[in-house]
């Protein structure tokens, strides 16, 4: 058996007790703290003795003792392994924790959602289908990327703000498809546009600044917002996007430091910003003197008419910091996003990076360079929406059909997700739970609301589920809904 790691231990040579002992008390002390879980394979008495620096025969005799005492069992041929038969470690540590600096940091474990994942069809918040990815290719640039980094001798810490080769693939795009007045210095690779978001809130508010959010929006936007300590505002939001009336109404009562929005495609509502919105909030924000975080999360994925362009676009007062990410076009666990913003800004990103971690990881940069720089990404990006835009249609009429005349919808412009309102008739809390009882999940509105209370809607992810997972999925909601309903 191969043994991946060495055990090391500290002997001290010069005390009173035995060295054998010693290695005994260290193997039972693993033991013990949970280093050295049921089963773990331990160093051939050989190795141990070249690592430890002490006679073969004194490990033998460790190991004798071990056995004798029943913490480890030896196998002929195989070697020594801890016993399979002890109390764990988890034993140990379910004791209740003394008072202690980390026992007043944790969380609560969540549910486990591994549990429960394989029965369950998840109509999530809109997540891409992952099997989409166009993995033959990029499994070659991550190989390109490892080799051709690993000679030149360049796996190395780099730039915090991402390789300047992607940093001005990213620009390029940005400039032609987005309108975007954007140099490489204006682009900090991140993990995901969520570390976008934060950094942005890192940067902007100081405890006690004021910073507006829709009513309804994206639930870790708000946390990153205060957890820097900001006083959180709830702007209202209509078929239009966000009420720039009420937003101008607030900006009189209360100077505002940022305001959050996803205006291409709102979270949660789907709803496309109206062009005479945008220029309300971009005028506002230079009336009020507020900045705007641009989250364009899932900008590639529109099919009604060209995309409208971002707001970062019709800035030119360095006011908007534009964030995206590449978690919608390719996989969310890529971990790659990107804030688009002044250099001045770009440079403090990095500067927050270099205290959080240091810099992204260079061979996901690279291979996905070279998906853009080679128009395969652009070419992924035209198949998947062709795809997305099948999958919303299909979505759209089986919805009506299942659920017909219980739901409402407007056939949303692009994203990977439907805004459905529910009859005053339901109770979307039952509903939610009842379809969990038949194996489908539903994300109710009152999940992105920011104060208690009812919000008679669900956001239903279509994008991640085939045609045979959506009709399932939907099936089960139907079934869920008749609890409510009787017969449809
Ligand atoms: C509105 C919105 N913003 C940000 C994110 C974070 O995405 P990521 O960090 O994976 O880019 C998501 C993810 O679903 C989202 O829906």
């Amino acid at each position: 058996m191969l043994r991946r790691w060495t055990l090391t231990m500290t002997l001290d040579r010069d005390g009173p007790l035995p060295v054998h002992l010693q290695i005994v008390q260290a193997v039972i002390d693993g033991i013990q703290g949970g280093r050295l879980p049921p089963g773990t394979p331990l160093p051939g008495s050989r190795t141990l003795a070249d690592a430890l620096g002490v006679n073969r025969k004194t490990v033998v005799l460790a190991y004798d003792e071990l056995h004798a005492q029943g913490w480890v069992n030896t196998q002929s041929k195989r070697g020594a392994f801890v016993s399979a038969q002890l109390p764990t470690a988890a034993d140990a540590h379910r004791q209740p924790a003394d008072r202690c600096p980390l026992a007043e940091v944790g969380l609560p474990a969540p549910d486990d959602g591994d549990e429960v994942a394989d029965r369950l069809i998840e109509f999530s918040d809109g997540v891409p289908d992952t099997r989409l990815i166009p993995f033959d290719v990029l499994s070659r640039a991550y190989r390109h990327a490892l080799i051709a980094t690993a000679r030149a001798n360049r796996l190395a810490y780099g730039d915090p703000r991402g390789c300047a080769p992607l940093r001005q693939e990213i620009a390029a795009m940005l400039r032609l498809e987005r309108g975007l007045d954007c140099g490489a210095e204006h682009v900090c690779a991140v993990r995901g546009s969520q570390m976008g978001i934060f950094l942005a809130a890192r940067m902007l508010v100081r405890p006690g600044d004021h910073v507006a959010l829709e009513t309804l929006s994206y639930p870790p936007a708000r946390s990153a917002f205060a957890s820097c300590g900001a006083v959180l505002h709830g702007v209202p939001l209509d078929g239009s996007g966000l009420d720039t009336d009420a937003l101008e109404a607030l900006c009189r009562r209360q100077p505002l430091r940022a305001v959050f929005v996803t205006p291409h495609h709102q979270f949660p509502t789907t709803v496309t910003m109206s062009a005479e919105r945008r220029m309300r909030l971009v005028e506002l924000a230079r009336r009020f003197d507020f900045a705007i975080v641009e989250d364009d999360y899932d900008h590639e994925f529109h099919f009604a008419h060209r995309p409208m362009l971002p707001l970062a676009s019709m800035d030119h007062g360095g006011r908007v910091i534009h964030i995206g990410s590449l978690s919608k076009v390719l996989a969310p666990g890529l971990r790659l996003g990107y804030v688009a913003a002044s250099p001045d800004v770009i440079r403090r990103c990095a500067a927050e990076i270099t205290l959080i971690d240091r810099q992204g990881n260079a061979l996901t940069e690279l291979a996905v360079t070279e998906l853009m720089h080679d128009g395969e990404l652009k070419r992924h990006i035209r198949r998947a929406r062709r795809i997305y835009q099948s999958r919303l249609a299909d979505a759209a009429v089986q919805v009506r059909a299942a659920l017909h005349p219980h739901v409402d919808f407007d056939l949303p412009g692009g994203g990977l997700a439907l805004w459905i309102r529910l009859s005053d008739s339901i109770d979307i809390d039952r509903l939610a739970a009842a379809a969990l009882d038949e194996g489908v999940r539903i994300l109710p509105g009152s999940q992105f609301a920011d104060r208690p209370g009812r919000v008679p809607a669900f956001r239903l992810g279509y994008g991640s589920l085939d045609g045979e997972e959506l009709s399932r999925g939907l099936e089960r909601l139907r079934k869920a809904l008749r609890r409510q309903t009787g017969p449809l």
